[in-house]
């Protein structure tokens, strides 16, 4: 298969990337993929202008010739595409938000409505892709942190869609936290090979993956004993 991962994370060392590799490696161990990752901070990726322009154009293009079109190139590739990133004020980081609306070269002015929603038609025939969104935050589990993200994904990639929401993952990044992080891990990489072989994740995965590490009001202890004050 052929993997796009899109991270992200602004940071050199992403919390969230620690369990993307580990799935990555899981989907790997199932079968051989070409994989193509993508640090989007390191690329130019200007905001969208909404000029519309693109949906005259119908080229599968955007009139700003910065690196967005050959993520453009890169998803009409991909049989999966891999959203990697940090929740942001409950969404997603601003620079990732840029490549999501900037796929509207992908699309048409022209809609329908179906199923009680309305969406626009596509320009290529998306139907058999893929979407997985793995996303990390600071924050212990708390119900509403995700359900912002959750809604705006659900309508952006529509299909084939598994959404992994995963609490406490600065710890990812802490050595002394070890103990705990690296069977999480084990359990993304597993959760690698299951979808390398059924493309989905099954409920009871995504719950697992997405139990919390330590219980909050522990978590809430040691990061509050570690905060300036
Ligand atoms: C600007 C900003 C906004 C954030 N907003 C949230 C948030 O809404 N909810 C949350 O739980 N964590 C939030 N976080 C914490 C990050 O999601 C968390 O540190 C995550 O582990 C970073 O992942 P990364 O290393 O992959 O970038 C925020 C962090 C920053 C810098």
């Amino acid at each position: 298969m052929k993997i796009l991962v899109l991270n992200g994370s602004p940071k050199k060392q992403s919390d969230t990337m620690h369990i993307t590799r580990a799935f990555l490696d899981g989907m790997n161990q199932a079968g051989s993929h070409q994989v193509e990752v993508i640090d989007v901070i390191k690329k130019e990726i200007k905001p969208c202008l909404g000029c519309f322009a693109c949906w005259k154009n119908l080229d599968g293009k955007c009139v700003q010739n910065d690196f967005q079109n050959e993520i453009l190139s890169k998803i009409l590739w991909a049989d999966v595409i891999i959203w990697s990133f940090p929740l942001y004020c409950y969404g997603m980081p601003s620079h990732l938000k840029a490549v999501v609306d900037r796929t509207i070269p992908l699309a048409k002015m022209s809609m329908q409505e179906k199923n009680g929603t309305v969406i626009h038609d596509t320009l290529f025939d998306l139907s058999s892709k893929h979407y997985v969104v793995l996303s990390g935050c600071g924050f212990p589990d708390w119900e509403g942190n995700f359900d912002g993200l959750k809604m705006q994904c659900a309508n952006m990639f529509r299909g084939h869609l598994d959404m992994v929401c995963v609490p406490e993952t600065p710890m990812l990044s802490e050595p002394s936290a070890e103990p705990l992080t690296t069977p999480l891990k084990e359990k993304f990489k597993a959760a690698g090979m299951e979808y390398a072989q059924n493309l989905t994740l099954c409920e009871e995965t995504v719950k697992m993956l997405e139990t919390p590490m330590l219980p909050n009001e522990i978590y809430i202890q040691i990061v509050n004993a570690n905060a300036a004050q």
